[in-house]
């Protein structure tokens, strides 16, 4: 089977994002029941974690589901470098009362170990995110039997994921929440709509192309079929479902946001991400293109991140959501799948009646 003919007999042409932070196996395996495919973020286990955690899903579901890595280059920041943005976190964690870290000696976990547990446990599907495998990498993984999707922000992105063999893109558009996914070129010129980007990748690669960015109901589904997309993934919709893991204030930030409520920053993690606009991202705007690359000041704000989650604190806290998350709702993840995929059909049948009442022109 290829993954096109997979993400044909899905009942529900709908993909969970994996949501580091936000999304477990619960919500991967509730999606992947009610018909859709979930996907189970897993770039913060270690490698010997992996293959437990995916055997666990795959004993008690046969419904095919995702896991995804974030491919986090090697990091050996000078030490210099590490204290001057301790340095700078410094009255952030005073202000909650928090110890400043030391400094780390392992900032993200090891990929290529994480990806050797990924083809040993050989999930269904394996999505890759800022960066790109090898042709012998995927191939391992279709050994293996996993289909491999591969995060584009570009065409140019997504060409290159055809030419290593991957099974399918995951086209991110700019209204995505959480991490861009952009390798090739710098963030701004990796900053193309969903609409522009699914279009222009379903026109030059011949691969099942995923809709992700600013997904957040069934109209939103339908315009991404509409657009030649095999699959809507959706991230942002699920943070208040049921089984997702989105901390209190996080939850309530995105509940109560209001119009236009996110931004890119860098500041949280030395990468570039959409999330909802507060003091943290304000205050650090001027000096975020001077913090230490991804993953080290993911690393170095992970504990002021937990102290505020603890603290209930939503303005030292990296509030991930998309451009719309104003549309989010809550509710478990298979009645949310079911409203969509009922308002896909909806719509559809909508527009067909009315441009078939428009007659030819
Ligand atoms: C809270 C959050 C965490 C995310 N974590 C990941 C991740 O671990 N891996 C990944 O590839 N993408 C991640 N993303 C991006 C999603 O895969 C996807 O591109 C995005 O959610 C789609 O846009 P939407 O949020 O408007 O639905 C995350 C997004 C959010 C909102």
């Amino acid at each position: 089977m290829s993954l096109a003919a997979l993400l044909d007999s899905l009942p529900v042409p709908i993909i969970q994002a994996p949501m580091v932070g936000a999304s477990l196996d619960a919500l991967t395996l509730a999606v992947s029941r009610a018909g859709g495919l979930g996907t189970y973020a897993i770039a913060t286990l270690s490698p010997a974690e992996i293959g437990p955690a995916i055997a666990a899903v795959k004993a008690v579901t046969t419904a095919p589901f995702g896991v995804n890595l974030l491919m986090a280059p090697k990091a050996e920041p000078d030490a210099a470098v590490v204290d001057a943005a301790l340095a700078r976190l410094a009255p952030w964690y005073a202000a909650l009362g928090a110890p400043l870290p030391a400094a780390p000696n392992q900032f993200a976990q090891d990929f290529d170990a994480q990806l050797a547990a990924v083809v040993e446990a050989a999930p269904p599907m394996a999505s890759f995110t800022f960066s790109i495998l090898t042709p012998a990498q995927v191939d391992a993984l279709h050994a293996a039997g996993t289909f491999v999707v591969g995060t584009a922000t570009t065409v140019a992105e997504a060409r290159a994921w055809a030419a290593v063999g991957a099974d399918g893109i995951c086209a991110q558009g700019f209204e995505a929440g959480g991490h861009r996914g952009h390798f090739l070129a710098e963030t701004e010129a990796s900053l193309v709509g969903t609409m522009a980007l699914v279009a222009t990748i379903r026109a030059a690669v011949e691969l099942p192309v995923i809709a992700a960015g600013g997904i957040m109901d069934g109209r939103g589904v339908a315009a991404a079929l509409a657009l030649g997309a095999s699959a809507a993934q959706m991230g942002t919709a699920f943070l208040l479902a049921d089984e997702a893991v989105t901390s209190k204030p996080w939850r309530r930030a995105a509940e109560t946001a209001g119009d236009d409520p996110t931004r890119l920053t860098r500041a949280f993690t030395g990468r570039h991400a959409r999330g909802l606009e507060n003091r943290f991202m304000r205050e650090m705007k001027g000096v975020q293109d001077e913090v230490p690359a991804y993953p080290v000041q993911n690393r170095l704000t992970q504990p002021l991140r937990a102290a505020a989650a603890a603290a209930e604190d939503p303005e030292m806290l990296s509030l991930w959501a998309g451009q719309a998350v104003s549309l989010a709702r809550p509710g478990a993840a298979g009645g949310l799948m079911r409203r969509w995929w009922a308002e896909a059909q909806q719509a559809a049948a909508d527009l067909s009646a009315r441009t078939a009442g428009r007659g030819r022109y």
